[in-house]
C-alpha cells in the first residue's frame, strides 16, 4: 500500500495553508514572486493531474487558461486557438459591435480540420499563373479547387499537373473534371464533420482530398487526409478541445457598461447586442471594466442575468472580497480578479490603486468560496510557475502579454534591429481608448484628450504558435501539480502550503552563475 504522509509538525511551522499565511502576513500585499509553494508527498505524475474547471453551471474548460479581451490579443483566430486546446478566447470589444458578432460566428461556425475557405484557382488561369502564387504566397501544397465566375465547383487541379512544363495551358485543359472529383454536401457533415471525412478517406483508398458542396455544387470548404489524421491522433491527447453541446468550439466576448450621451446606462443597446452575441452562440459573456465594484457594473451585470438567466457572466475587475460579494449578487458566475497587475498597465502608477495579486486573489478567493462563485486571475502572469500559484487560489487565469506575441494574436509583424515584434498595448492605452476602450476606464468614448491613459503601448517578441506557448504553460501547470500531490485543481486549491522568499531566493530560483547558452523554451 502506498504511503499516505500527512503535514510534519516540523513543515507546519514553516509551509502555512492559505488561511494561516495570508492572515500572517495580513500587512503586507503580496504577489506571485512574493512567495512559493512547498513540495508535498505525492504519488501522482504530472501527465496524470486533470485541468478542467467549471466556471458556471452551463461551461467548463478543459485547461483553466483564458486569452485576454484586448484588442492585440484575442479575435477569431485567437479563440479559435484556445478552444482547441482546451481553454476558452475572449473576443475585445475594440471593434463594431457588428464585427465582433462575426467574430464570434467565425468561431462557433468553426469546423476543426475543415478548411472553409480554401485557395482556388479559375479554369482560365495558365498554369504558370498558379505557379508563380505558389512561389509569391510561399505555399506548401500544389492541388486547387477549381471554381467558375460564381463559385460553382468546376473540377480539381491536381499538384502532378502543376508543373513548370505544363505552365502555357490553361487550368481547364489539366484539371480533374468536376464528375470526377470527390465531394460531401455541407447538410452530410452531421454532427462530428472529423470523424464523417475520416470514414471517407478510409472507404475511398488513394484520394487524399475531400471537397464540401451546398446545394447549389457552390464550394464550402475541403478536407485534406493529412489533417483529419493529424487530428484524430490528437483525439487521444490528453486535453480535448473545449465544446458547447452542439459539439461548436467555445467562445466568449467581452462588453462593457456602455453609456449614452445622458450618461446612463445605455440598457437598450447593451441588451440587444448581448442578445445577438447569445443568438450566435456565444458561451459566456464578460462584462469587462477596470473597476467592478461600481454601480454601473452592478447594473450591467444584473440586466444581464435577468434577461439571460441561463447565460454565464463573467464580471470585473475586482480586488476585494466586497467587490466579489457585489459581483455575485448580481448575478455574476465568475469574477475577474487583478487591478493594475498587467504587463502593459500603470493603474497603480496613475490613479495610486490596485492590489498586488496574491493578496488579491486571496482576499477574493475567500468571498468566492461563500457565495460559490469561480475567481480568475487577471494580469500579471509571466510563467507557468506564476500560473500554479494562481490556481492554488483562483479557478482560472487570464493571460494578454503571454499570447501578444503569437501568430495568432491579431496585428502585424514588424522588423526591428532584425528582430520580429507584434503590437501589445493596454485597454487603457490613449491608441486602444481612442479605437473605442475608454468606458472600460470609465471614460466618456466621444473625447479621451483629457484622460489619464491607464495602459501602455508596447511591442512583444515574435513567439512560437499559441499551440507550443499553451504546451509549455500546461506542462509547467502538471509538474506543479505532480510536486504537490495534486491530481486535480480542487486538490491543489486544498494542498497548498506557501512561504514568503527573500529576495536572494528570488535570484537562486532563476539560472545563475551560468552562461546560459538556451533558454527552457
Ligand atoms: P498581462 O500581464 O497578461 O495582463 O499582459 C493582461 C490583463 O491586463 C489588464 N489590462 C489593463 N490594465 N491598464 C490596466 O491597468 C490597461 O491599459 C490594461 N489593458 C489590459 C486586463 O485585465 C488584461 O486581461
Amino acid at each position: 500500500m502506498a504511503l499516505k504522509q500527512e503535514f510534519n509538525a516540523i513543515d507546519s511551522e514553516f509551509y502555512q495553508p492559505a488561511e494561516t499565511f495570508f492572515t500572517a502576513h495580513r500587512g503586507m500585499a503580496l504577489t506571485y514572486d512574493d512567495v512559493t509553494l512547498a513540495t508535498l508527498y505525492s504519488e501522482i505524475l504530472p501527465r496524470d493531474t486533470q485541468l478542467d474547471t467549471q466556471l458556471a453551471e452551463e461551461l467548463s474548460l478543459n485547461i483553466p487558461v483564458i486569452s485576454a479581451d484586448m484588442d492585440t490579443v484575442t479575435e477569431a483566430r485567437m479563440a479559435i486557438a484556445m478552444a482547441q486546446n482546451g481553454g476558452l478566447g475572449l473576443i475585445h470589444y475594440n471593434m463594431p459591435e457588428k464585427q465582433q458578432l462575426s467574430e464570434v460566428s467565425r468561431v462557433k461556425n468553426h469546423v476543426h480540420g475543415l478548411i472553409q475557405d480554401p485557395i482556388k484557382v479559375a479554369p482560365e488561369q495558365l498554369i504558370g499563373e498558379v505557379l508563380d502564387m505558389i512561389e509569391k504566397r510561399r505555399f506548401d501544397f500544389s492541388t486547387f479547387p477549381v471554381v467558375d465566375a460564381d463559385g460553382r465547383l468546376a473540377g480539381l487541379l491536381s499538384g502532378h499537373v502543376v508543373k513548370p512544363r505544363y505552365a502555357r495551358r490553361k487550368v481547364a485543359e489539366a484539371l480533374t473534371p468536376r464528375n470526377q472529383v470527390h465531394t460531401i454536401k455541407q447538410n452530410e457533415l452531421g454532427s462530428n464533420p472529423i470523424a464523417r471525412a475520416d470514414k471517407f478517406f478510409t472507404d475511398h483508398p488513394g484520394i487524399h482530398k475531400l471537397l464540401v458542396v451546398d446545394e447549389e455544387d457552390r464550394l464550402r470548404g475541403l478536407f485534406t487526409m493529412s489533417d483529419v489524421e493529424r487530428i484524430t491522433q490528437e483525439r487521444s491527447a490528453q486535453f480535448k478541445l473545449a465544446r458547447d453541446a452542439r459539439f461548436r468550439l467555445v467562445c466568449g466576448a467581452a462588453v462593457s457598461a456602455t453609456r449614452n450621451a445622458f450618461g446612463d446606462l445605455d440598457r437598450d443597446r447593451i441588451l440587444s447586442h448581448v442578445g445577438a452575441l447569445v443568438e450566435r452562440g456565444v458561451d459566456l459573456v464578460a462584462v469587462s471594466t477596470a473597476h467592478g465594484h461600481s454601480k454601473g457594473v452592478g447594473d450591467t451585470v444584473r440586466m444581464l442575468r435577468d434577461a439571460f438567466p441561463k447565460l454565464p457572466l463573467l464580471a470585473g475587475n475586482v480586488t476585494s472580497a466586497a467587490g466579489v460579494e457585489f459581483l455575485a449578487d448580481c448575478g455574476a458566475n465568475a469574477i475577474k480578479v487583478g487591478q493594475g497587475p498587467g504587463s502593459i498597465c500603470t493603474t497603480r502608477i496613475v490613479a495610486g490603486v490596485g492590489i498586488p495579486q496574491l493578496t488579491a486573489l486571496y482576499t477574493c478567493s475567500r468571498a468566492a468560496r461563500e457565495k460559490h462563485v469561480a475567481i480568475v486571475a487577471d494580469g500579471g502572469i509571466t510563467k507557468s510557475g506564476d500560473i500554479v500559484k494562481a490556481l492554488t487560489l483562483a479557478h482560472a487565469v487570464i493571460c494578454g502579454g503571454l499570447f501578444a506575441g503569437c501568430p495568432e494574436a491579431p496585428g502585424q509583424m514588424m522588423e526591428i534591429g532584425g528582430k520580429l515584434y507584434k503590437q501589445y498595448r493596454g485597454m487603457g492605452s490613449l491608441a486602444a481608448m481612442n479605437a473605442g476602450s475608454a468606458a472600460r476606464y470609465g471614460h466618456p468614448t466621444t473625447s479621451t484628450q483629457k484622460v489619464a491613459p491607464e495602459g501602455v503601448e508596447a511591442l512583444k517578441e515574435v513567439s512560437p504558435s499559441t499551440d507550443r506557448i499553451l504546451a509549455q504553460l500546461i506542462g509547467g501547470i502538471q509538474s506543479g501539480m505532480g510536486y504537490l500531490g495534486a491530481v486535480n485543481l480542487a486538490q491543489l486549491r486544498e494542498k497548498a502550503r506557501y512561504i514568503r522568499v527573500s529576495s536572494a531566493g528570488m535570484r537562486e530560483a532563476a539560472p545563475h552563475d551560468v552562461v546560459e547558452v538556451k533558454t527552457g523554451s
